[in-house]
C-alpha cells in the first residue's frame, strides 16, 4: 500500500482569495444511518464554520450508498431525510450551503460513465479505501461492479462542482488521489484545464473514539451517541463509556490515555480550566469515575438538548425539508450540468 501523497492533503482551510473567485468545497455523506458525535467532531462542526467563507456543496450520496445496500434500498431512502435533519439541527444553513441529493443529478452518472474510461480495473482494485471496504463487506469473491467503480463516481461528485477543497476523513484520501488522476487525465485529453484538482481537507482533531474505547465511533459497532439521541439514550451511553480499567478504587491514581470519558470532555466541555483540574485530581487519585461521568453526562445533555429540540421541530415539517432539498438539488444541478456540457464538448460529444 502506498502512503498518501501528502501534497494532496491539508489540515485547515486556506483563507479564501477573492481574486480567484469563491473557493468551492464539496463534502458528502452516505445516508445509511443517523449522524453521531463522531460526525459532529470530524466534519459537521467544520462545515458550519466553512459555510460562511466558502461556496459549500453538501451531498447526500444516496446513489453511492446503494453500491453496497441494494438489499435495503429503503434504508437509504429513509436516511436521506434523517441526515438532512441532522445537518440543519447542527446549524448548517441551507441559505449558505447547498444541500443536494446525488441521485437527482443525472449529470453525475453521465460524468461517471466517461470517467470510467480513464481508470483501469487494476487501479480501482488497488485503491486502499476500496480494498478495505471490500474486505469489511466480504466482497472479495463477488464485488458489485458499481461498488468497485465508485471512485469514478466520487470523482464525478467532486469535479462536477469544480471543488478544490474536499473535507473528508483520513480513510478517504485515496479517493481524492484517484479523483485528481482522473482530473489530470481528462484535462490532458481536453488540452485545457477544464476540471479542477482538489485537496483533501483532513481535520487535525481527527476521529472520536467509540463509547467502548474502540478507535472509531461507528453505527455497526453499536458504540455511538447519535445527534438526535434522547436524554435517556445519552444517560445509558454515558454509563457504558469506557474509562480506566485499572482505576478500581476512588483513591487509586487514574489514567487519562485511552480514557474515553476524558476524551469526550476534552472535545466538548466548555469549561476547559475546570476540566484540567479534574484531570489532575483523577491522575493524583481520589476522584471516582462516577464524578467524571456525572460531568460528562451534564456536558453532553446540555450540548445535545438544543440540537435534539431543533431536530424534532424540523422533523414536524416534512414539506419544508423536501422543499429545501429540492431547491438545493436544483441549484447544484445547474452547476453540474454546466460542467457535464464542457466535458462532453471536450470529448467530441457535442453535435447540435
Ligand atoms: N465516500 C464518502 C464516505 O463514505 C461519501 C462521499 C460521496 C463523498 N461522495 C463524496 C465525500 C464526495 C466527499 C466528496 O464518507
Amino acid at each position: 500500500m502506498s502512503l498518501p501523497d501528502q501534497s494532496q492533503v491539508i489540515a485547515s482551510a486556506p483563507a479564501a482569495t477573492a481574486a480567484k473567485g469563491p473557493t468551492v468545497i464539496l463534502t458528502g455523506d452516505r445516508p445509511t444511518g443517523p449522524l453521531h458525535l463522531g460526525h459532529f467532531v470530524g466534519s459537521l462542526r467544520n462545515r458550519v464554520a466553512y459555510q460562511h467563507d466558502y461556496k459549500q456543496f453538501i451531498m447526500l450520496a444516496d446513489a453511492q450508498a446503494l453500491t453496497d445496500n441494494m438489499d435495503d434500498t429503503n434504508k437509504v431512502h429513509r436516511n436521506v431525510v434523517e441526515v438532512a435533519l441532522d445537518y440543519l439541527a447542527v446549524g448548517i444553513d441551507p441559505a449558505k450551503s447547498t444541500i443536494l441529493i446525488q441521485s437527482q443529478i443525472p449529470e453525475l452518472a453521465e460524468l461517471t460513465f466517461y470517467y470510467l474510461n480513464m481508470v483501469t480495473v487494476a487501479r480501482l482494485q488497488r485503491n486502499p479505501t476500496v480494498k478495505t471496504e471490500i474486505a469489511l463487506r466480504g466482497f472479495e469473491r463477488d464485488i458489485p461492479a458499481g461498488f468497485l467503480t465508485y471512485p469514478a463516481s466520487q470523482a464525478a461528485d467532486i469535479s462536477a462542482f469544480k471543488a478544490s477543497l474536499v473535507p473528508v476523513g483520513e480513510d478517504q484520501i485515496p479517493m481524492i488521489e484517484q479523483t485528481n488522476e482522473i482530473v489530470r487525465r481528462f484535462n490532458r485529453i481536453a488540452n485545457r484545464d477544464i476540471l479542477v484538482e482538489c485537496k483533501a481537507l483532513v481535520p487535525e482533531i481527527g476521529r472520536l473514539p467509540g463509547t467502548d474505547g474502540k478507535a472509531k465511533m461507528s453505527k455497526s459497532l453499536g458504540n455511538t451517541i447519535n445527534l438526535g439521541a434522547t436524554a435517556a439514550e445519552i444517560t445509558a451511553a454515558v454509563k457504558k463509556v469506557y474509562t480506566d480499567p485499572l482505576h478500581l478504587r476512588v483513591e487509586d491514581p487514574g489514567h487519562l490515555e485511552g480514557n474515553v470519558a476524558f476524551t469526550y470532555l476534552d472535545a466538548f466541555d466548555p469549561e476547559q480550566d475546570k476540566l484540567a483540574e479534574m484531570k489532575a485530581h483523577y491522575v493524583r487519585g481520589g476522584l471516582g469515575d462516577s464524578i467524571v461521568k456525572k460531568r460528562l453526562e451534564l456536558v453532553l445533555q446540555e450540548m445535545l438538548a438544543p440540537i435534539r429540540a431543533r431536530r424534532e421541530e424540523l422533523a414536524k415539517d416534512h414539506g419544508y425539508i423536501m422543499q429545501m432539498l429540492k431547491e438545493g438539488t436544483m441549484r447544484a444541478r445547474e452547476v453540474a450540468s454546466q460542467t457535464a456540457d464542457e466535458v462532453k464538448a471536450a470529448l467530441g460529444l457535442r453535435y447540435f
